[in-house]
């Protein structure tokens, strides 16, 4: 990769800084705690699951601008995260430039924040990210410094080359030790980030190892992943959903299980599935990070994303995520309890071949719920009254989502 053309003083000048900085011992308190930062899931957009490694500049700045376009600033969407293969190389002392995709950092960052959006970059605790590019291995203070000097507010952290360069090499025989050196370095990077001062999101990806969701809160992670990759189709989508049951408790304000990335909008996702990913992504208090094209959106697409009602239930303050209830069959209840006594229901039809000749009966009584429930149908807009054992029809993976303001 060769260097990014311009270095810029202020950054020879932080690495002099850093080169101390690196070995100090106690890291300077954070100035804000991490439940500051990430008090409801963040909200935003992701380069990776459109772009991939082809991501540039001009691709970041194009997905402000349609942020800001689309509405979607205005419906909560603030992060732009540049995903893997922004680096470049480090110089002489050790200070990571982008690559050429990516002329000039804080430049970028300056645009992202006049849109008033926030801006997010992605490393690794290994000397090389998934893509094979430079990461922060033993340069975490100097990294984290330069990502509080360029304006960053978010990063991704993805375990990736640490396995190999670490894990394995220092334990071969023992995966406790292996787990232990992956939180040490998570610990790291967290304690590099305080240290900055600059408000980070902290953001782990290491797919949900060794129940993050036990240990990521107490080393300052905002969210971590819970399990490996999302892919643009229904089987990965539901199979992340389903990984999900049992973390509820591990999620509040400031500290978030998340089940990866939107892809609502890619691959061949049915609007049916479209609507069923977003609005369980709601249901599991998940971060909201979109990952597709904003500038060739369709309105059904940007309609789903923009949704506002399903969008405050992701964001409730409360910040208690939601479970499923019960399964029967090939369809799933999930309920959230949110703030101010409401309730959020999700019927999920999760199977391809239940016809409208056996509608789905929903027991009211199974989830704490006596006599009918006045409501509204999130995704039609129209006030709605459910009964109990009320016949359900939904169609393939297709989802009713309704909020009962007060539930009894
Ligand atoms: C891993 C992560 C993805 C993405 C890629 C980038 O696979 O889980 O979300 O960041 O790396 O290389």
């Amino acid at each position: 990769m060769r260097l990014s053309a311009s270095l810029s003083l202020a950054v020879l000048a932080l690495a002099s800084l850093t080169a101390t900085s690196q070995t100090a011992s106690a890291p300077k308190a954070r100035s804000a705690p991490p439940q500051v930062v990430a008090p409801t899931p963040p909200m935003g957009w992701n380069s990776w699951n459109f772009f991939a490694g082809k991501v540039t500049d001009k691709d970041i700045r194009g997905a402000a601008d349609q942020i800001v376009a689309t509405g979607m600033k205005d419906a909560g969407y603030i992060y732009v995260n540049i995903d893997d293969t922004w680096e470049g190389e480090r110089d002489a002392r050790g200070v990571l430039h982008s690559n050429e995709k990516f002329p000039d950092m804080k430049a970028l960052a300056d645009y992202v924040h006049s849109k008033g959006l926030k801006i997010g970059i992605y490393s690794g605790p290994g000397s090389h990210t998934c893509a094979h590019f430079a990461a922060s291995l033993d340069h975490e203070v100097q990294d984290a410094e330069l990502y509080a000097y360029w304006g960053i507010d978010y990063l991704k952290y993805d375990l990736c080359s640490f396995r190999q360069d670490v894990m394995t090499k220092q334990a071969p025989n023992d995966k406790a030790e292996q787990m232990r050196l992956m939180i040490d370095s998570y610990d790291k990077m967290g304690r590099a980030l305080m240290s900055t001062g600059r408000p980070i999101v902290y953001s782990l990806c290491q797919y949900g190892w060794d129940a993050p969701w036990e240990w990521a809160p107490g080393i300052g992670g905002n969210l971590w992943r819970t399990t490996g990759d999302v892919q643009a189709n229904w089987g990965s989508i539901y199979d992340i959903i389903n990984q999900q049951a049992g973390l509820a408790k591990y999620a509040g304000p400031g500290h978030w299980n998340d089940p990866d990335m939107l892809e609502v909008g890619n691959g061949k996702l049915s609007l049916a599935e479209n609507r069923s990913h977003f609005s369980m992504w709601a249901m599991l208090a998940a971060p909201l990070l979109a990952g597709n094209d904003l500038t060739n959106m369709t309105p059904e697409v940007k309609a789903i994303l923009t949704n506002r009602d399903v969008i405050a239930i992701d964001q409730d303050k409360l910040g208690r995520e939601g479970t499923r209830a019960y399964a029967d069959g090939e369809v799933e209840v999930w309920t959230r309890h949110l703030s101010g006594g409401a309730m959020a229901v999700a019927v999920l039809n999760v199977g391809a071949d239940r016809w409208s000749s056996h509608p789905f009966h929903l027991s009211l009584a199974k989830l704490g719920l006596h006599g009918p429930q006045k409501g509204k149908d999130l995704w039609t807009g129209q006030d709605v009254t459910l009964t109990d054992n009320q016949p359900i029809e939904l169609a393939s993976h297709d989802i009713l989502l309704v909020r009962f303001p007060a539930p009894k």
